[in-house]
């Protein structure tokens, strides 16, 4: 399980979405759909991309009681998603009934991982505005340990958390991580950004790329230089 790039298609129709991905001709990169592309683009965006041959990450991180998110989750998972998400702070029982709902007739699920504490919160904003206090590194390993405990498969970190998460956890608990540019490209809105071969060197099972690969003027070119830096 793991080592791969995964396309963050942050865009807001479902055309502007294929006309991406037909850039990658025979290639059929795994691809993340955040919630701006779901609402847009219903749940068929899901069935289309699969039927293509895309593996689909499916980043709506639900948080919500836990008979609402078995409940979704069994929908998202009919849907053929390979990979979704929940927010650790709906607990362990929300995460377990997201599981639950998750697991198809024959036992199988989509990968199931937890957001600890989202990249753009800061510490300050983590003690003022929700009342917590630890460290952050604390907060999103205490996180990520409930997670672990509930049955989730792994959390979304940024990369420069994955050794610390791996060394709590073992080296089977996946960290997906995005915040990584290609050297060279804009940060952007990302506070702490790593290349993909740094993000290796840390110990990330997945790299999340958006911008520096969605922008880029030869995607398919930015892809495959991130899929060397990080795979090989
Ligand atoms: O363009 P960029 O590479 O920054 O895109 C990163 C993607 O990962 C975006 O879709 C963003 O919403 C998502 N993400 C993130 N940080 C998190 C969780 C998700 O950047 N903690």
């Amino acid at each position: 399980m793991g080592k791969d790039v995964i396309i963050a298609c942050d865009f807001s129709s479902a055309e502007e979405t294929y006309e991406f991905l037909d850039r990658f001709g025979e290639k059929r990169p795994f691809v993340k759909i955040g919630m701006e592309l779901f609402y847009a683009a219903g749940p068929q965006i899901v069935r289309e991309l699969k039927a293509r041959g895309h593996k689909v990450f499916l980043d709506l991180k639900l948080h919500d009681i836990p008979n609402t998110v078995g409940r979704a989750m069994r929908v998202l998972s009919e849907l053929g998603a390979d990979m979704c998400n929940v927010h650790a702070a709906g607990a362990a029982e929300m995460m377990k009934a997201a599981a639950e709902g998750l697991t198809r007739e024959d036992g199988t699920r989509p990968i199931l991982i937890a957001v600890t504490q989202l990249t753009s919160t800061s510490q300050e904003q983590m003690e003022r505005d929700i009342l917590i206090e630890k460290p952050m590194e604390e907060v999103v390993r205490s996180y990520a340990a409930t997670a672990a405990g509930a049955g989730l498969d792994g959390v979304v970190c940024s990369p420069l958390e994955a050794g610390g998460v791996h060394e709590a956890l073992g080296k089977d608990f996946l960290t997906v991580t995005p915040g990584v540019r290609l050297a060279g490209d804009a940060a952007g809105d990302q506070k702490r950004v790593t290349t993909p071969a740094k993000a290796k060197e840390l110990g990330a099972d997945y790299i999340v790329v958006g911008r520096s690969i969605t922008k880029a003027e030869d995607p398919l070119e930015a892809y495959l230089r991130c899929a060397a830096e990080f795979t090989d």
